[in-house]
């Protein structure tokens, strides 16, 4: 077992905002080349805020507890705010990464800018 911080074994044993949320405004999904894994972040988007968000995380522990951390981290903020999340503070946040851990971290922030991105481009959809 590689030297997990006890955050991350908390949010590894027990992830919170597992699944997909219901009708979701946006759908982000990312996968690591380095490993094959796969990470798929759906958001609920109200007043330009994020009111849920889940995941589902096909990898590592690492990578399931960094996507636990980003949907905590996620929730209630707003768009622009959620866009400033970044793979690095994901990593702080659980109290760092074993360093042949840290390309896992890489999925967490991205799959939710992806979600806020694929969300933005159908509002111009919608708008225009
Ligand atoms: Fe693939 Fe961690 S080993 S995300």
């Amino acid at each position: 077992m590689p030297d997990y911080s006890e955050k991350v074994m908390d949010h590894f044993t027990k992830p919170r905002n597992i699944g997909e949320v219901e009708d979701p405004s946006g759908v982000g999904e990312v996968g690591n080349p380095v490993c094959g894994d796969m990470m798929k972040f759906t958001i609920k988007v109200k007043d330009d805020r994020i009111e849920d968000v889940k995941y589902l995380t096909f990898g590592c522990g690492a990578a399931i507890a960094v996507s636990s951390m980003v949907s905590e981290m996620a929730k209630g903020k707003t768009l622009d705010e959620a866009m400033k999340i970044t793979n690095k503070q994901v990593a702080e946040e659980l109290g760092g990464l074993p360093g042949n851990k840290m390309h896992c971290s890489n999925l967490g922030a991205d799959a939710l800018h992806k979600a806020i991105e694929n969300y933005r481009e159908q509002e111009q959809v919608s708008a225009g």
